[in-house]
């Protein structure tokens, strides 16, 4: 018996980094199908597309959905294909973006569209998927991916770390809203994890002495992996946590630990 036999996922900004990274842990550890959701299909650095991926290495029926989460029709197909695999179980709000910036030159412009991938992509994700898990009636898990900045904040991105912020207490709040139909809804909190989410290295050498520099101040020595945040979400989906919701579970290699 593996930790998620039988259950459906959809993971949102499942062609890359993190979210390819939770979408091929989940069918490692026996989800029965997993459905890629993402504006594009093939992964940032390059390899086949995530259920390609999926398919060849597992049995987990996998599929891919053409999804922008800023469009709730989107949101709905997604929602559906799962629905279509065998009904959802885990819903993953992974898909964002990134970027450092000038507090003073942030246009509204920039504004919404952070706000609207990080924060309203996800809220309409656990809505929609939301409906569909309690509907069913079997429970569920709704997995937020916030941002170590998301609890701490960061004068360096304030954008980003005001969406992420937000999807911490909106965690929270639907958290006390689904319990009683038995959904649970945490976040997860990544630190520094190895993505292309930054854009491509330009600079080895400067990527090399910044890498130095970081992993320095990381108990842990190194970057985090998508894998290493797979592993929180596999938890978080599985029965093992059936006790837990409204929860924040920080990967970061010990780095905030001293708050
Ligand atoms: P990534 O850039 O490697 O992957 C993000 C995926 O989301 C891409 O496949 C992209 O196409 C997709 N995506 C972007 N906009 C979308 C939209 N509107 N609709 C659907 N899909 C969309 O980024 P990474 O690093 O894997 O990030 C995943 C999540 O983890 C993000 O929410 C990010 O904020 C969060 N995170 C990442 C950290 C890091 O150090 N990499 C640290 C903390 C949080």
């Amino acid at each position: 018996m593996k930790l998620l036999d039988g259950k459906t996922a959809v993971v949102t900004g499942g062609s890359s980094g993190i979210g390819r990274g939770i979408a091929r842990g989940f069918a490692e550890h026996g989800a029965a199908a997993v459905v890629v959701a993402d504006v594009r299909k093939d992964p940032k650095g390059g390899g086949p597309p995530t259920h390609q991926l999926l398919r060849d290495e597992t049995d987990t029926e996998a599929v891919f959905v053409e999804c922008d989460v800023t469009n709730q029709e989107d949101l709905h197909e997604t929602v559906e294909a799962a629905e279509a695999a065998g009904g959802i179980d885990v819903m993953v709000n992974n898909a964002g973006i990134w970027h450092a910036e000038d507090f003073f030159e942030v246009s509204e412009a920039d504004y919404r569209h952070m706000m609207d991938i990080n924060l309203k992509g996800a809220y309409f994700g656990s809505q929609i998927a939301g409906e569909r898990l309690v509907e069913n009636e079997g429970g569920g898990s709704i997995i937020n991916v916030s941002s170590i900045a998301g609890l701490f904040g960061n004068g360096d991105w304030p954008t980003y770390a005001a969406s992420k912020g937000g999807l911490t207490t909106f965690t929270y709040s639907l958290a006390h809203k689904l319990g009683d139909d038995g959904v649970r809804v945490n976040a997860i909190h990544p630190g520094g994890i190895q993505t292309r989410i930054g854009g491509e290295v330009e600079d080895e050498e400067a990527a090399a002495q910044q890498t130095q520099q970081f992993t320095r101040m990381v108990p842990l020595g190194r970057y985090g992996q998508p894998e290493d945040v797979a592993g929180a979400a596999t938890f978080l989906a599985s029965d093992l946590a059936s006790y837990i919701t409204g929860e924040s579970l920080v990967v970061d290699g010990g780095w905030t630990s001293w708050r």
